[in-house]
């Protein structure tokens, strides 16, 4: 089938890649040139595991181009929108102009074929009552004689993990328009993805305002219980508790589970933080802000834990930062990223700097983003570089190769033996055996 992908960010360029890696005819595209060219030439513009060799793999077999051209979209079946919905500048709602600018750009050139409409396809993550609207947009602005529907079909994959996400998603969920124009719209989306449903992949048909809340609820739910666990955390600091422990303990309850209860620095990233905020000024708008005043206490419980993280390094080097030599390891907001935005890590880094620390960071695939925002931050190119001669070590992003890292030979670098673990990662026992003064968020004092 022939499809379009407009926006190729995170979202886009691995969903194209992963549609042409199903066998459709894909064409990508993207505002910008320089994000367009590298993709054109097979090359992944942000960190991504498996990205590269994919999109290896299906430029090779010619079923894939990007353009910044959205005259190329025509002739296409089905066109997902891709592009971002960041926060607005000094409010919490959403800034949807991406979104609009790229359904308007694309109206003018649906073409349905032969007796079947052409299908847009919003995968962003939107207020709810955006798809509903949209679907007028289109309608209003057809080219004369032509038919096209709208249908919601959001995107739950995760940084890190966006191929396998894509190609093999936990289930699917389709806003569909009421009516025979929702089995036509079915049939089409259920043609895409023909190979990751026939493996028995869940499908859920829903109405547009289920499908775009089904996104928020769930970003809103995975930021409660990572919210949860670091309040849990705040009170173990009380009394000397271990949070790993009680997640442990109450994630063997099936009901709970064990997962997304990591206690540490909290949630940061381009969707939790933005979502959540959106989600409770669509609410406001709606009349149901009482409904969502949880999530306020979700949001601050998480900011609290940077605040946290810059307080226990002023502790460990009794009470001043003053001109104290501090090694950060981690920049991105997550392990097996490069993003940078929202990044709990930087946040931390920068308070650090502001009270007259000398932070140096190092990540393993951030350093290039963190340097272009954050231009007064000093980045080493490796731990020990970031590390040398400090007088207390923060592991911010539980990289694998900070996990891995050797007590006693990062002991040989530093000035004086102090870890602060942010994401309770390392081994408290085996740091402390090594002579290290380890301390965590949420865990005992040792
Ligand atoms: C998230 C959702 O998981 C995904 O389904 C949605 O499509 C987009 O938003 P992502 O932002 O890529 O994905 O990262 P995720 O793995 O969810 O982590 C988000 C943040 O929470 C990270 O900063 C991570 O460090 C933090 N986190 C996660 C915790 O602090 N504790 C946990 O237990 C899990």
């Amino acid at each position: 089938m022939r499809i379009s992908v407009i926006g190729c960010g995170y979202l886009g360029a691995v969903h194209a890649a992963c549609m042409a890696d199903l066998g459709h005819e894909v064409v990508g595209v993207d505002v910008d040139p320089a994000k367009v060219e590298l993709l054109a030439a097979g090359k992944a513009p942000f960190y991504e595991p498996g990205l590269p060799e994919l999109l290896e793999k299906v430029m090779a077999t010619g079923r894939l181009r990007f353009t910044t051209d959205m005259a190329e979209v025509a002739g296409s079946r089905v066109h997902f929108v891709c592009v971002g919905t960041p926060q607005r500048k000094g409010e919490y709602a959403a800034d949807l102009t991406y979104v609009d600018a790229a359904v308007e750009g694309l109206v003018p050139q649906l073409r349905g074929t032969g007796e079947a409409p052409a299908l847009v396809v919003g995968k962003s993550t939107v207020p709810v009552g955006t798809a509903a609207r949209l679907a007028d947009l289109v309608a209003d602005g057809l080219p004369d004689g032509e038919h096209a529907l709208l249908a919601w079909n959001p995107e739950f994959l995760r940084e890190g993990f966006a191929v396998q996400d894509t190609l093999a998603p936990d289930r699917f969920v389709y806003g569909l328009p009421d009516g025979p124009d929702g089995e036509v719209a079915k049939a089409l989306l259920d043609e895409v993805y023909a190979t990751p449903l026939s493996t028995g992949t869940p499908l859920v048909t829903t109405d547009y305002a289920t499908a775009e809340l089904v996104k928020v609820a769930a970003n809103s739910f995975l930021a409660t219980k990572i919210s949860f666990i670091n309040a849990m955390a705040e009170v173990c600091e009380k009394v000397n508790a271990d949070v790993v422990a009680l997640a442990d303990a109450i994630g063997h309850d099936a009901r709970i589970g064990r997962k997304f209860l990591n206690a540490g620095l909290g949630f940061g990233g381009g969707c939790l933080p933005k979502d959540i905020r959106a989600f409770m000024a669509r609410a406001g708008e709606l009349g149901a802000d009482q409904a969502l005043t949880f999530l306020r206490e979700v949001d601050d419980i998480n900011m609290r834990r940077r605040q946290r993280m810059v307080e226990l390094t002023r502790e460990v080097c009794e009470g001043s930062l003053l001109g104290r030599r501090i090694g950060v390891l981690g920049a991105a907001f997550k392990p097996d990223s490069d993003d940078i935005r929202d990044s709990p890590a930087l946040n931390v880094a920068a308070q650090l700097r502001l009270q007259g620390g000398h932070v140096t960071v190092y990540d393993p695939q951030a350093v290039e983003n963190a340097r272009r925002v954050w231009p007064d931050l000093r980045f080493g190119s490796s731990a020990d570089e970031a590390v040398e001669n400090a007088d207390v070590v923060l592991l911010l992003t539980e990289w694998r190769e900070f996990r891995d890292l050797d007590p006693e030979v990062l002991g040989t670098k530093v000035a004086h033996r102090r870890v602060l673990d942010g994401r309770n990662a390392l081994d408290p026992a085996r740091w402390r055996a090594a002579g290290w003064t380890y301390r965590a968020l949420g865990r005992p004092r040792g």
